[in-house]
């Protein structure tokens, strides 16, 4: 999503300025190109090299300098740019931007760009300026203004030794409410289910049966669907991933029958879900109380297994025409005729298809490699490609089911 973009980063001069060459850095690497322009105060707390070397273009910081690229800087960025970000954002630029003030470069090019461009402001303060009603009614006129998405402080140490809310969101959430801005709100107003993970089913008090699952490519759609606008909820399996923004439902669960009746519920009212979990089919009929213990000589151990509900097949028996049902497949052999079966005998609308026999597709890794297979026989060979990628390609396709003759 932000290959290619254009982003201009406006800096105040605030403390948490020093994150922001790490935020720049991030932007780079996404694949964005960046031009930089701030208040005069903020080169007090990051150099004007470090941004200049790290953006590979020159600071906007001083309106009447002769090396302005133009007489009118201010109004030629809002025209490149494909959205501004400012961070940090002071109480007293937050204050200029909501009044209109415009006297110096980085407020007068957010007052160019306000109208015609979105922007993402992450405010950063001590804990008492948050507080000022000045500083709180400034925010919450910004945060009504269309084009702006104001983040809320973090709580935490202050750079003043004191304690408090109005520590600047960490640069990959900035970059994370960048990429939300720039997605356009496709699902807005639907509420989708997604499972994700693995299930543990338990033997004892300290083993269980489960799979190699980590949650990535049922986290990936989550936060796809969330961009587009869509309210999720996942129904998660025992993850340990390092997810630094959760802005969607997480309803942790840890067997398939947890699993199965939290994706019942949230499935009443929804429009659609993604069953992207690795759910264990089978789980030991007891539970051993007590850890159990290896007797001498013992050469073995039955476990006597019975069969877990079908999540899938449970949510498509009760499918309503103006739901969307997905799931997955992950093979090791005759992939498309068992995909194919599934998605028949679970009433999906469409199955993914990942094969263990492609490396570098299914558990564990950042890519997949998927065939997506609609139900009325379409069918999509994807290259290998990352699992945020996948879901981005999965996503796509909502709206064609959205548009599907029996649905609104
Ligand atoms: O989590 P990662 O490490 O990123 O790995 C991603 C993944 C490999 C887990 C994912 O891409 C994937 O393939 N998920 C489905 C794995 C699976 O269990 O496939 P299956 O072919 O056994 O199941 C078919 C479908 O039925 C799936 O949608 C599954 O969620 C669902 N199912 C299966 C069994 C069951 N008891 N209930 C179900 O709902």
């Amino acid at each position: 999503m932000l290959r290619g973009k254009h982003i201009v980063v406006g800096i105040s001069g605030g403390i948490a300025a020093y994150k922001i060459p790490e935020l720049i850095r991030l932007l780079v690497k996404a694949g964005a190109e960046v031009r930089v322009a701030t208040t005069q105060n903020a080169l007090e707390f990051v150099t004007e090299l470090t941004l200049r070397t790290l953006s590979g273009a020159p600071v906007y910081s001083d309106v009447f300098a002769a090396i302005n690229h133009h007489a009118t800087e201010h109004i030629s960025l809002p025209d490149w740019a494909d959205l501004m970000v400012v961070a940090p954002a002071t109480a007293n630029v937050l204050g200029k931007f909501a009044a209109g003030i415009a006297d110096d470069a980085l407020t007068t090019t957010f007052c160019a760009t306000a109208a015609r461009r979105p922007i993402v402001i992450a405010p950063a303060m001590n804990d008492k300026m948050y507080a000022c009603p000045a500083t709180q009614q400034a925010m919450h006129t910004l945060a009504q203004w269309e084009n702006v998405s104001l983040l809320d402080c973090a709580e935490g140490e202050l750079a003043c030794g004191t304690s408090g809310k109005g520590r600047m969101q960490e640069p990959e959430v900035i970059c994370e409410a960048i990429e939300s801005a720039l997605t356009p709100k496709t699902l807005s107003g639907k509420r989708i289910v997604i499972t994700a993970g693995p299930t543990q089913e338990k033997i004892d008090p300290v083993r269980f049966i489960s799979n190699y699952s980590t949650g990535k490519m049922g986290y990936a759609l989550a936060l796809e669907c969330t961009r587009r606008g869509a309210e999720v909820t996942v129904v998660s399996g025992p993850v340990h991933l390092d997810l630094p923004t959760t802005p969607y439902t997480i309803v942790p669960v840890t067997s398939a029958r947890e699993m199965c009746e939290a994706a019942k519920a949230a499935w009443k009212t929804a429009d659609a879900a993604i069953l992207c979990a690795a759910v264990a089919d089978f789980a030991p009929d007891t539970t051993a109380e007590q850890k159990i213990k290896k007797q001498p000589g013992q050469t073995g151990l039955q476990l006597n297994l019975i069969t877990n509900p079908d999540i899938a097949a449970t949510l498509g028996s009760t499918k309503r025409p103006e739901q969307c049902l997905i799931g997955f497949a992950l093979e090791t052999h005759d992939a498309e005729q068992n995909a194919l079966h599934k998605l028949e005998s679970k009433n999906l609308d469409m199955i993914v298809l990942n094969s263990l026999q492609d490396k570098g597709a299914g558990f564990g890794c950042n890519t997949n490699k998927v065939t997506l297979i609609l139900r009325d026989g379409q069918k999509n060979n994807l290259p290998l490609m990352s699992k945020q990628e996948v879901a981005q390609k999965i996503v796509d396709l909502f709206p064609y089911f959205f548009r599907k003759p029996n649905m609104p």
